[in-house]
């Protein structure tokens, strides 16, 4: 099936579903029990269709790790970051890591919104997530600087390519990501003029 077929699809479970929600559009009427049907209409999200949907998880999912995995890694360098640049770095990485949760909780709350289930647990960052990790070792400030700009000038690639897919399939899902992009790039550039 075409993406247009899908939409198509899509819109008329979405006028179907809202007169069920709050009837027909040309009336006054609603339903004698309109709660009844909220959670087939929840569960299908009217507006989009099947195939939509599990590509918009799919990338959804994508970003999601990538943000969850930065927080760990953060984290990971935040403890183990040596070096006469030791205090600021390690404040500026406390201040990014909320920014990655921030994010990877707004991006994991708009799957729940379109009946996608997130999946943000160990097993999934692990199997799924792109990030480089860090050795288990001291890591000088220096190489905190190099290494971060490395990953996020990566992380950017793939979420700019998500940013592009959406823009075919699902606008408010895109605007969530284009955030993600503007904020990802803002730390790229505060750690590469660090370097
Ligand atoms: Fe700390």
């Amino acid at each position: 099936m075409d993406s247009a077929t899908c939409v198509a699809m899509g819109g008329d479970r979405n006028r179907r579903s809202l007169a069920m929600l709050y009837g027909p559009a040309t009336g006054l009427t609603t339903p004698e029990d309109p709660m009844s049907h909220l959670s087939e209409t929840i569960d299908a999200n009217p507006s989009l269709g099947t195939h939509e949907r599990n590509e918009i998880g799919r990338l959804l999912q994508a970003q999601l790790v990538d943000l969850i995995d930065l927080s760990l890694i953060g984290k990971q360098a935040h403890w183990n970051i040596a070096g006469p640049n030791f205090h600021p770095l390690h404040l500026q990485l406390d201040e990014f890591i909320e920014q990655w949760r921030d994010l990877s909780d707004d991006v994991a709350e708009r799957a729940v919104a379109l009946g996608i289930a997130p999946d943000g647990q160990a097993g999934a960052v692990a199997a799924q997530s792109e990030v480089e990790g860090f050795p288990v070792a001291q890591i000088a400030d220096a190489e905190v600087v190099i290494g971060f700009a490395h990953r996020l000038s990566q992380a950017v690639y793939r979420a700019r390519e998500r940013m592009d897919r959406l823009d075919e399939l699902d606008l408010a899902s895109q605007d969530l990501i284009i955030e993600v992009v503007r904020v990802l790039e803002k730390q790229l550039w505060m750690f590469r003029v660090q370097g």
